[in-house]
């Protein structure tokens, strides 16, 4: 056994509706030694990230529900702190599904864990615009709702990771880009900052009437983060052989019937001429991970590629921020700090 103590946040009950004390609980346990061929991670950021809500239901999505007693899911930037692997040397960094926690051990063999080489890109940025959330937002956009020049691109989330990435590259495409967030500070963040044509901010009580006024030639491109009423006006909107890519819902992870929910393609398709419409999960592109993440980086060093973030300090503030997350407190990326 060695000295470390490793901290983790696990599932004690599932949710029912918002989080609440008591369903996702630290715990710590010694951190075993490492056996030949394997490597100790230890975390330096944590990733919080929309699709974790999901897996915390007892329901089978495209993942498999998290379980009772296990480990909050989640990818983090680590530095390997021990190697009996001949793949990883101590100080290598690497983007890895480790979990909500602060050790980790894999087999030098893992699939899955990336090593990274900053080169003038902050780390944490692996995790958001230059890392899973950017890689959706650019597939998605590029391959799923395939904008062409003068179109106009619609994104909701637009202040996130995901949304950040699909405006500015929507932007770089030729196409005019309108964003929906909540709030007047993330709008003008997204417009003056980002870049965007128009944000409208659904939270002022318009939206109907403001994303009208932001699309006069309609929307050919609406790039699905949150369903709701969002989806709904934007549903309004649609030209002719118009595109959605239905990247994720947000407004309805914190529901307490799931199956209750209206979902973005419930409103697509009760429409008299539904736009071409699809899920799509970002490891369609998993062969392409690191050209893309290549890519995205080079931008974020260049300053090519803006972006916010939101860093919670410790693994013990985790949960709050994650809850906060949910209801769009955060402002940008939301990270959690665990280690320099
Ligand atoms: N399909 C995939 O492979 C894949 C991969 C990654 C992410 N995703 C999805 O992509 C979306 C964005 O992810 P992200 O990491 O960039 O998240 P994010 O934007 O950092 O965080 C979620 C945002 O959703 C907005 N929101 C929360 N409740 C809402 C509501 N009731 N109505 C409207 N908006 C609401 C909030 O922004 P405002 O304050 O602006 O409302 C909040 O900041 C999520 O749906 C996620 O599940 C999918």
């Amino acid at each position: 056994m060695t000295d470390l103590i490793n901290r983790k946040i696990i599932l004690q009950q599932r949710p029912q509706g918002e989080i609440r004390d008591g369903d996702l609980v630290m715990e710590q346990e010694p951190v075993r030694d490492i056996r030949d061929g394997e490597v100790l991670l230890q975390t330096l950021w944590l990733s919080l990230d929309p699709y974790m809500r999901p897996r915390l239901n007892d329901s089978k999505g495209y993942m498999d529900p998290v379980g009772i007693g296990e480990t909050i899911v989640g990818e983090s930037v680590c530095r390997v702190i021990e190697s009996k692997s001949g793949n990883y040397s101590v100080g290598d960094l690497v983007t890895c599904y480790t979990g909500w926690q602060e050790y980790f051990i894999i087999p030098g063999d893992a699939q899955m864990v990336y090593k990274i080489e900053p080169k003038g890109v902050p780390l944490q940025a692996y995790l958001g615009v230059a890392g899973m959330p950017g890689r959706t937002g650019y597939c998605g956009l590029k391959f799923v709702g395939k904008p062409k020049a003068g179109e106009t691109v619609v994104v909701s989330a637009a202040s996130g990771p995901v949304g950040t990435v699909v405006g500015q590259t929507a932007k770089q495409m030729g196409c005019r880009v309108v964003g929906v967030a909540g709030g007047e500070e993330k709008c003008r963040f997204v417009v003056e900052e980002l870049g965007f044509d128009a944000c409208v901010d659904y939270k002022a009580g318009n939206l109907q009437a403001d994303l009208k006024a932001a699309c006069p030639d309609g929307i050919d491109v609406y790039f699905e983060n949150v369903g709701g009423e969002v989806t709904r006006a934007v549903a309004t909107l649609l030209n002719p052989g118009s595109r959605v890519p239905i990247c994720g819902y947000v407004s309805a992870y914190n529901a307490e019937d799931a199956t209750k929910v209206e979902t973005p393609f419930h409103v697509f398709k009760a429409m008299e001429n539904p736009p071409e419409h699809r899920f799509f999960l970002v490891t369609e592109w998993q062969d392409r991970h690191q050209e893309i993440t290549g890519i995205l980086a080079d931008q974020v060093a260049n300053h090519q590629l803006k972006y916010r973030e939101t860093v919670a300090e410790g693994l013990e503030n985790a949960v709050e921020a994650f809850k906060g997350m949910l209801k769009g407190k955060n402002f940008g990326k939301q990270l959690v700090h665990i280690a320099d």
